[in-house]
């Protein structure tokens, strides 16, 4: 007899028996886990609970300040939005190697949630006790048992993937839940349904979607794509029907021809796929109509891209990420 109602009255007794008088810290990430426990947590401790979310650069377009308008401005949410593409952007530098770009993604986001929790610290006068994550089922098993494919091809730095050292004591209001219903109590929370309804989005962002070594050019050119082909998802009424979208910067120039002049400009890969848990994927078969339309915005709209792929690679053997 669950219901989604009962379940947020409570968890929310649960959280406030379990945090008392001290404080709760969260990593926002923008995505929907995080999202609807700072939603919960909010509705359960009020001002107890402060949030961080970091701007490494390697977000997608618009999502610093919509995360800000939405938590911050529509929920009153003390939230700590700080912006360290500098840093994320100074130290990829030059770094071609996926796996080194993750690492040093994951440590440089520890590092600035380390800082912030500093600074909360000093305003409170002691150090906030508890640290909440939107860890959901499905991840409380992966982590027992699961050692397989995508656990070690990459490295996953998630925000949920905060080290153990820190010293928090952990708040995990969604350990039983699955996605669709930690959907269902965001929806009652009143989270907003861009956020409700967003795509899985890697942790280390546009870096994994950038071929090569990083740059902030490149990420605005790789911003700009991605807007694009999830705008003509959107307005084809097939975004729902994906279980990811984006583009993919490629690290290859090819001729075109523009007017009367020869352009010799990069080239985007479109990927969306098909999923129920990311563990395997089939491309997405989607109307030609809805690609070409994406391929001739790009085009015409983001100067710099003349050339547009679409991806019809399933998992496995590829990827869902390009890296
Ligand atoms: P792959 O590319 O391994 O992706 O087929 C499977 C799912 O995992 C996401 N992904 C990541 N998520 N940190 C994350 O938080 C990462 O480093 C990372 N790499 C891949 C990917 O977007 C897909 O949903």
């Amino acid at each position: 007899d669950w219901t989604t109602g009962s379940f947020i009255d409570e968890k929310a007794e649960e959280i406030r028996a379990q945090v008392g008088d001290d404080h709760v810290i969260l990593g926002l990430s923008g995505g929907v886990d995080s999202s609807v426990a700072a939603a919960l947590l909010h509705k359960a401790i009020g001002d107890q609970l402060t949030c961080v979310f970091v701007d490494n650069g390697l977000l997608r377009a618009g999502e610093f300040e919509q995360v800000q308008t939405t938590f911050r401005d529509g929920f009153d949410i003390d939230l700590r939005a700080v912006d360290a593409s500098d840093l994320f952007l100074g130290r990829l530098a030059g770094v071609a190697d996926p796996e080194e770009k993750r690492r040093i993604i994951g440590r440089t986001f520890i590092e600035v949630f380390e800082q912030e929790t500093e600074a909360v610290t000093a305003e409170l006068g002691h150090k906030p006790r508890f640290l909440a994550q939107g860890t959901l089922y499905p991840d409380v098993i992966e982590s027992v048992s699961f050692k397989g494919p995508s656990a070690t091809i990459k490295t996953h730095h998630n925000v949920g993937g905060l080290p153990e050292k820190l010293g928090f004591e952990l708040v995990e209001p969604f350990r039983e839940l699955f996605k669709d219903e930690v959907r269902e109590v965001g929806r009652q929370l009143g989270v907003p349904d861009a956020i409700i309804r967003r795509h899985p989005f890697p942790g280390p962002g546009l870096a994994v979607r950038i071929l090569g070594p990083v740059d902030r050019e490149k990420a605005d050119l790789l911003r700009q794509a991605d807007t694009i082909w999830l705008d003509e998802l959107e307005t084809s009424g097939t975004y729902d029907d994906v279980w990811q979208a984006f583009a993919v910067l490629l690290p290859v120039q090819s001729v075109g021809v523009m007017g009367d002049y020869r352009t010799y400009e990069q080239a985007v890969c479109l990927r969306a796929v098909t999923s129920t848990d990311g563990m395997t994927a089939d491309w997405a078969k989607l109307p030609y109509e809805v690609l070409g339309r994406a391929s001739n915005r790009i085009i015409n709209e983001v100067r710099g891209i003349n050339r547009v792929a679409y991806d019809v690679s399933s998992k496995p053997p590829a990827t869902i990420e390009w890296e």
